[in-house]
């Protein structure tokens, strides 16, 4: 009764709930997508909800996606409800600990760094990791077997992102001290710490005791490298990168905020590489005739004796990176992103005002979902970009935000990038990851589901800030040269 009877009518409706601080942060929790659908239904593309007492409001469709995505820096702050979380885990003076304006020097310094020259020698350390792993991981030992994705594609990725991006010091370090780091940083990221993440609870003590640690090592790693006389030729990753950057100010990164984009660099590509791979071989699992067809198009594009991947081959493998895109259209590892309104802000075509005291949230995975955008939405078929060319960023209308020219891309319903100042930098090495790693499963399994079915079988786990398959996500493998 009261939620109808304070009803503001200039403001988006409220999701009814019973419960007052939780709201719908159950539902919303435990499937984000069902729960924007079922709203769009009762509401329309613009309500509110209360999340963790927060009043969240939710602006779905292409114009939610622009609205929020491209909105202005005095209206609308990512830093302020980002950085709880993300500063205890990246460290001091990056990402969302330090002004904007920092931020997008410092994503300039990252784009920098990933030029074709780096990507090219990526894709050999990314292509010898991955058989690397094939042969000697247990988990595929022998002729055929099943394989748990969840923890096999999270530890492949972090070897072939950390050997490539991180440089070889930090791959090494992934044999022995990196990987309980790692580990213990990654808990920082636990439901509970949307909540409490400085409340000194035992993973809190773990992710804080890492975070120094881990900041020490790159430390060591940046003065050794220094005392060697530093970046020699074919010397290729971001470290080397990052210590030739300068700020506008004048002054190059200190080592400390080196290690902290470093760590953030790990973080923010680990788990939404690691969880689309998942995805994608599961998706492959449970549509077998796809890998055969991917292994056609290998031998048809390479030759059929299957040479050894280069950078130039991956944009000649069309299914490739339809498969990529495809999975990346239903399961996209950012299901919302937020922003703190800092003034009052009219909804175009609504008559309402979202107040200083709401949160804003775009999830384009919904425009990815929609029926009107793509038929048969939840149909998993990277044939579908075959006929679809058209649906690809719109990049007619390009915006500087002081990383380099950047599409305003929000006029598309798929944007699993995001869009606008915040939009990802990490794009191309994603694909030149994951394509890499896919080239390498094609060639080496056949792959289906432990009981035949067409169907994926498993279900997604929204409960942390990137979703991913839920554990365990088993498939079962034969290798080809059985
Ligand atoms: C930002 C998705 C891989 C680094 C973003 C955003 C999205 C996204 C949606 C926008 C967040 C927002 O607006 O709040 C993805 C996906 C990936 C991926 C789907 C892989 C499949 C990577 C990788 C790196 C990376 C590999 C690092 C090498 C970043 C950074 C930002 C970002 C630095 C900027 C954050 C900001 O400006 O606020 N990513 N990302 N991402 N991503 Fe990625």
């Amino acid at each position: 009764l009261r939620q109808l009877l304070f009803k503001n009518p200039n403001e988006p409706p409220v999701v009814f709930h019973w419960v007052p601080f939780f709201g719908s942060t159950i539902v919303y929790g435990i499937d984000p997508y069902k729960f924007f659908f079922s709203c769009r239904e009762k509401y329309g593309d613009v309500f509110t909800f209360i999340l963790l007492g927060r009043k969240t409001t939710v602006c779905l469709g292409t114009t939610g996606n622009n609205f929020i995505l491209n909105g202005k820096i005095q209206n609308l702050n990512a830093e302020e409800i980002y950085s709880p979380l993300t500063t205890p885990v990246f460290g001091s003076d990056v990402v969302y600990d330090c002004p904007n304006s920092k931020l997008m020097e410092q994503k300039k310094f990252v784009k920098f760094g990933l030029t074709s020259d780096a990507l090219k020698s990526y894709v050999r350390t990314i292509t010898d990791e991955t058989r690397d792993f094939i042969k000697k991981n247990a988990a595929f030992k022998g002729k055929k077997g099943t394989v748990n994705l969840s923890s096999a594609m999270a530890e492949l990725t972090i070897y072939t992102a950390s050997a490539s991006l991180q440089g070889k010091e930090v791959r090494a370090k992934f044999d022995s001290t990196f990987a309980d780091l790692y580990h213990y940083l990654d808990m920082g990221f636990s439901p509970i710490n949307f909540m409490l993440p400085w409340f000194p609870f035992p993973h809190n003590r773990k992710r804080d005791y890492a975070q120094k640690t881990m900041t020490d090592l790159y430390c060591e790693i940046i003065e050794r490298r220094r005392a060697a006389g530093g970046k020699r030729e074919g010397d290729e990753d971001m470290i080397w990168n990052l210590m030739s950057c300068q700020y506008k100010e004048g002054r190059a990164p200190t080592d400390k905020e080196i290690a902290h984009m470093m760590i953030a660099l790990l973080m923010a590509g680990q788990h939404s590489s690691s969880s689309t791979i998942a995805w994608i071989l599961l998706r492959l699992a449970s549509q077998p005739e796809i890998i055969e067809e991917l292994l056609q198009e290998q031998k048809d594009v390479l030759g059929a004796d299957l040479p050894d991947l280069t950078y130039d081959d991956l944009a000649r493998l069309s299914l490739h990176s339809q498969v990529v895109k495809e999975t990346l259209r239903i399961h996209t590892p950012i299901h919302s992103i937020m922003r703190k309104v800092k003034t009052p802000m009219p909804v175009d075509g609504t008559k309402y005002t979202v107040p200083t005291s709401h949160v804003l949230l775009a999830s384009p995975g919904v425009t990815a979902r929609s029926a009107e955008n793509f038929p048969n939405p939840l149909h998993w078929d990277p044939h579908r970009w075959d006929a679809h060319k058209e649906v690809e960023e719109d990049d007619s209308e390009k915006i500087d935000y002081g990383w380099g020219l950047v599409s305003k891309g929000t006029a598309s319903p798929y944007l699993p990038f995001g869009a606008g100042r915040h939009r990802c930098i990490g794009e191309q090495f994603a694909y030149v990851q994951l394509q890499t790693i896919l080239v390498e499963f094609v060639r080496a399994f056949k792959l289906r589901n432990p009981d035949g079915s067409r169907e994926v079988l498993v279900e997604t786990d929204y409960s942390s800030l990137f979703s991913r398959p839920l554990n365990p996500a088993t498939i079962e493998w034969v290798r080809r040269d059985a």
